[in-house]
């Protein structure tokens, strides 16, 4: 392959020069501004759903990290079974759960450059437990999911969203993360966003080992259509945009 001009900018973002090249001395914390909420406001008119907290959990088998590292593979075939209000606060807390609240910051299930965490979490469900089918949030501060809204063909969205990856669409939930970047950018400015895309690993890589502790897969996704998935959960595109998805379901 030849490396032209636009492949040596695009390899720069792997890259950490950038480190060298900011001026951290302007970076809005130190400017002395507010940093951002660690969780996106929602009003209180919405419906919220109680989640099963950790030590209320009673099917949730800790079948071991060697047996979850060996076993994990990515589960693109779902059984029409449904997934329990229990597991999908296990695989929440696993994935952005919160340990610890330190006011301005909150110490997660999973790592973060700068404990930034500038994600949030939307799950497409159509299959767990008594919920309605539709669009929600995790609200890892509450432990708790907020019903955003009902969405009609909501599979067929998701199919065109993920450029015809149909098999996303068949999953009981589908957890959908954006980033916030700013939350990240407050500390590291414009050097914010090789460090989110890192988050982002991780957090969906937990998704993969805690679905081996209740017979579940997910399948990481990249490949989706930036604006459809973002219509679909309904976020600005600007200030908050999908970055990374996984379907989950019973294998
Ligand atoms: C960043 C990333 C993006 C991925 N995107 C997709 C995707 O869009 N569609 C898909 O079917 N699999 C996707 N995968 C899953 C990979 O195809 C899978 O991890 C790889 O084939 C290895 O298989 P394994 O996970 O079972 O070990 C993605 C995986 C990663 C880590």
């Amino acid at each position: 392959m030849k490396i032209n001009e636009d492949i040596e900018k695009a390899r720069g973002f792997l890259k950490d020069y950038i480190r060298l090249e900011t001026d951290f001395s302007q970076t809005d914390q130190n400017l002395g501004i507010e940093p951002p909420p660690v969780q996106k406001p929602y009003t209180v008119e919405k419906q919220r759903v109680m989640l099963p907290k950790p030590q209320e959990w009673k099917n949730i088998n800790d079948k071991g990290i060697v047996s979850a590292i060996k076993n994990r593979r990515s589960q693109r075939k779902y059984s029409n079974e449904s997934l329990s209000l229990e597991e999908l606060s296990f695989l929440l807390w696993a994935t952005q759960g919160v340990k610890k609240n330190l006011g301005s910051t909150v110490l997660r299930n999973v790592p973060s450059a700068g404990n930034r965490h500038p994600f949030e979490t939307y799950i497409c469900i159509s299959n767990v437990g008594v919920l309605a089918q539709g669009i929600y949030r995790y609200l890892p501060l509450e432990h708790e999911l907020l019903f955003e809204f009902a969405v009609a063909d909501m599979e067929g969205k998701i199919t065109d969203a993920t450029m015809g990856q149909f098999f996303v669409s068949t999953a009981p939930a589908v957890f959908v993360w954006t980033a916030i970047p700013y939350r990240t950018e407050w500390r590291y400015s414009v050097a914010s966003y090789k460090v989110i895309a890192i988050d982002a690993g991780h957090v969906c890589q937990n998704l993969y080992l805690a679905c081996e502790a209740i017979g579940a897969g997910a399948c990481a996704i990249a490949a989706y259509n930036q604006k459809l998935m973002d219509e679909l959960i309904k976020v600005d595109g600007t200030e908050e945009f999908t970055v990374y998805l996984s379907p989950v379901g019973k294998v």
